[in-house]
């Protein structure tokens, strides 16, 4: 019969080997995002639509095209997660941690859900580690973050890699660079593409953003927002490149960086990576100091960043993948219960086993035991079922030892080194 069902388009299924990168690479945030003393914070990946229209903004791609929005059988309407953020902030507020103390630092890994076009390194599904850091204001958070972001993709040893950063102002002084940057766009309308000229109206700021080169040529000359910012912003992001500067930590300034998102106000930063190709982001985010109050809270701070776990998964190589460190090769029901008893003990000791069943000779068993990398087998015939001893043999180069129950943890451990 033809194999009937497939996967959904842009959803993908991740198999081993290629599953031990997500593996190694969500070991090393978790090892870091630990280290930084952020606390786990698991959200479902369904929430209200009206969470993310309110909170990523309706002049947004995310909004406007990518989002997974339906009705449920109860008529509400929800959507996929598009990102992490929005559902961070609504559970801060949910259970009212802002009153028990409103400084919180979270972490989540997992699936995020856009209805883009799939390509290289663009999925509909995909996964984010991401952190959120609530209720600082001091710059010094923003300089944590993207340090702790910095640890994370030096320690997975992706190359290449460009910290842009920007600050976008905040609500006192945006509105002046807007009219500013929207007058400068009405006067190049004829060399802006379609999307463009419509984003002056929706989102001016998105059309710094545009990869199209006739866009990109003809906003050249653009107004930059760090032109425009208030006092306030302008020492907030003075003191943040200070740090930055004080700690070496490499960035450069780029003032189209802005970001896709609306919830976003002064610090804005993005990690790309020259080999990435045209998704070349592995990791972007920024301040959304007004965000939590957007969405009924009190006035509290707050930035972070996100992750994407497979576009640095197409950078990375692949982790040294093992194989068990003992493959059971029993020749009868008999030698399987005492496989199955000695590989309870093996792997309490920490020990890999896999028990051969599927085959049925021992020359059979062998060669998938080498098919799995596996470092020794343990042959139990009926030699071995007759005079209570154990065969095990190393397959590196055939070293083989008879032992009993008792030594043979001991020449397991020998044989390991
Ligand atoms: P974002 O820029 O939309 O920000 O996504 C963050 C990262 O997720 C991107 O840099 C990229 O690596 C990855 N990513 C996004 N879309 C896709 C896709 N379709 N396929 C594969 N990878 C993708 C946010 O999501 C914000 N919530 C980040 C943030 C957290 N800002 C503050 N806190």
């Amino acid at each position: 019969m033809a194999k009937q069902f497939q996967s959904v388009q842009g959803f993908n299924d991740i198999l081993y080997p290629e599953v031990g990168k997500f593996q190694h690479i969500e070991s090393v945030s978790r090892q870091y995002f630990g280290l930084f003393n952020f606390k786990e914070v698991k959200t479902p990946v369904l929430e209200q639509a009206g969470l993310f229209v309110r909170s990523i903004g309706n002049g947004t791609d995310i909004v406007e095209k990518e989002m997974y929005i339906f009705e449920d059988k109860g008529g509400e309407i929800l959507s996929l997660r598009p990102e992490g953020t929005a559902p961070a902030v609504r559970a801060y507020l949910e259970h009212n941690i802002d009153r028990q103390d409103a400084i919180q630092k979270w972490f989540y890994i997992g699936p995020m859900f856009r209805h883009e076009r799939p390509q290289k390194g663009r999925f509909r599904q995909f996964h984010q580690a991401g952190v959120e850091v609530f209720g600082i204001d001091d710059p010094f958070a923003d300089i944590e973050v993207i340090l702790l972001a910095d640890k994370i993709v030096s320690s997975l040893a992706v190359k290449g890699v460009t910290v842009r950063l920007n600050s976008i102002g905040c609500p006192a002084c945006r509105p002046v660079y807007l009219r500013e940057l929207k007058s400068y766009l009405n006067g190049i309308t004829d060399r802006l593409c379609e999307d463009c000229k419509r984003r002056i109206d929706t989102n001016p700021m998105r059309v710094l953003d545009c990869k199209k080169e006739g866009c990109m040529a003809a906003t050249a000359g653009a107004p930059k927002t760090t032109d425009y910012l208030c006092s306030v912003c302008s020492a907030h992001f003075s003191t943040l490149r200070s740090g930055l500067d004080a700690l070496r930590q490499g960035y450069t300034i780029d003032t189209r960086l802005v970001r896709g998102l609306d919830y976003y106000s002064r610090t804005v930063f993005e990690f790309t990576a020259e080999d990435a190709g045209a998704q070349n982001a592995v990791l972007a985010g920024g301040r959304y100091d007004y965000l939590v109050e957007l969405l009924g809270g009190a006035h509290t701070p707050a930035i972070g960043f996100a992750m994407g776990i497979e576009r640095i998964a197409a950078l990375i190589d692949m982790p040294a993948v093992h194989g068990p460190d003992i493959f059971f090769i029993p020749i009868t029901e008999e030698a399987r219960v005492r496989a199955i008893g000695l590989a309870d003990r093996l792997r309490r000791a920490d020990k890999t086993c896999e028990i051969g069943y599927g085959e049925k000779t021992i020359k059979s068993m062998m060669r998938r035991a080498d098919r799995l990398n596996a470092a020794m087998v343990i042959i139990i015939g009926k030699d071995e079922l007759r005079d209570g001893s154990i065969t095990l043999k190393r397959l590196s180069d055939g070293l083989q030892e008879k032992v009993d129950d008792a030594t043979l943890l001991e020449a397991v451990r020998r044989m390991s080194q």
